[in-house]
């Protein structure tokens, strides 16, 4: 049978944290031998707020090792730079003029990132959903693994594509499918544990890098926010504790009440402590194989290349019959 087909990127706007891994790219390794897998590095999603070249310029290089680093396997998935794929910014310009304004009003990641202060911030901003519309539709990609904050992006996706097709009366786009996990599909601030985990995050303190080394995360972990019940139990009304929780599930792999079991009787101390080893262990191996990655450059951008190679044809595709539909 034919494979279905899954698409998702990350924006190379700093370090990869804890949320992108277990909301996001985790979740794309354990699939890879399921679906045939399109895995970008949405370099122009990063420059929607102000970014320095250089760092732009290496955190791609960087994201791209992580996601060798993580165990993405080259035989499963194309792995490419959003950037060198011109089709995304074109399809993004279409796709713009069948976006109602309103519907992007309505999108909480723009009114949070804002800040009210519609002066401060660009139109590339505002219009960062139809880019990642755009991403998804110019693959007819079947599935969309993400953290929770990006549902309502992926539910737009799918409202765009609707509207497109029905006004031209053809089944131009495929119309995706969120794939969001129960668990640790939103990992909250270390700091400040309403807000969630996030690269954009001024404070360093308020999440855990994958390239972080065990004192940073020992401390991290030691300073995180909990709350004064101290009871080591999963609660919505305590988002601190749980969010670590969730943290220990993703990575242990063991149901809720078995995690509850072994934390009964004993505080946060004893708690951060084994969550804390087991953090060190499971980025361990992920950060030896990154600096390999990392000290070839040569080789990784070999990949960068063959993977846009890879994907250019069938997004020419989709642009041409999109071109073709519309009367361009
Ligand atoms: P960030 O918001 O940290 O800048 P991106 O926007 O690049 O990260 O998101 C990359 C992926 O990581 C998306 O699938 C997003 O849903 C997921 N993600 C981001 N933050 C979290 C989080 N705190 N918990 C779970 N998943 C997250
Ligand atoms: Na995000």
């Amino acid at each position: 049978p034919v494979k279905k087909r899954t698409f998702s990127g990350v924006q190379p706007t700093g370090n990869i944290h804890l949320g992108n891994y277990l909301g996001a790219i985790r979740n794309w390794v354990e699939g890879q031998a399921q679906y045939e897998n399109i895995f970008c590095i949405v370099d122009l999603h990063a420059i929607t707020l102000p970014i320095d070249a250089r760092e732009l310029h290496e955190n791609t290089r960087k994201l791209a090792a992580l996601y060798l680093a993580v165990g993405l396997d080259l035989e499963h998935c194309k792995l490419f730079v959003q950037s060198h794929v011109q089709e995304h910014a074109e399809l993004s310009w279409i796709l713009n003029c069948f976006t109602p304004m309103g519907w992007l009003n309505r999108m909480t990641q723009f009114k949070t990132k804002a800040a009210d202060d519609p002066d401060s911030v660009s139109n590339g901003l505002y219009s960062y959903p139809v880019l990642m519309a755009s991403d998804i539709l110019l693959y007819h990609a079947h599935y969309v693994p993400v953290g929770d904050d990006q549902r309502q992006h992926v539910e737009l996706t799918r409202d765009i594509a609707q509207r497109f097709n029905s006004l031209y009366k053809q089944p131009v786009f495929t119309l995706p499918q969120a794939q969001i996990r129960d668990v640790a599909a939103r990992i909250m601030s270390l700091s400040e544990p309403t807000k969630k985990m996030s690269k954009s995050d001024p404070d360093p303190q308020s999440r855990i890098n994958l390239l972080d080394d065990p004192k940073v995360i020992k401390k991290k972990i030691g300073r995180a926010q909990t709350d004064s019940e101290r009871l080591v139990k999963f609660d919505p009304q305590r988002p601190g504790i749980t969010s670590l929780l969730g943290i220990y599930q993703a990575i242990t792999g063991k149901e809720q009440a078995v995690i509850e079991a072994e934390f009964e009787g004993k505080g946060y101390g004893d708690f951060k402590a084994t969550l804390t080893e087991q953090l060190v262990a499971t980025l361990e191996p992920i950060q030896k194989r990154y600096y390999e990655y990392i000290n070839d450059m040569g080789e990784l951008e070999n990949i960068l290349k063959q993977g846009a190679d890879a994907v250019r044809p069938s997004a020419q595709e989709t642009v041409r019959n999109v071109k073709t539909v519309v009367g361009l």
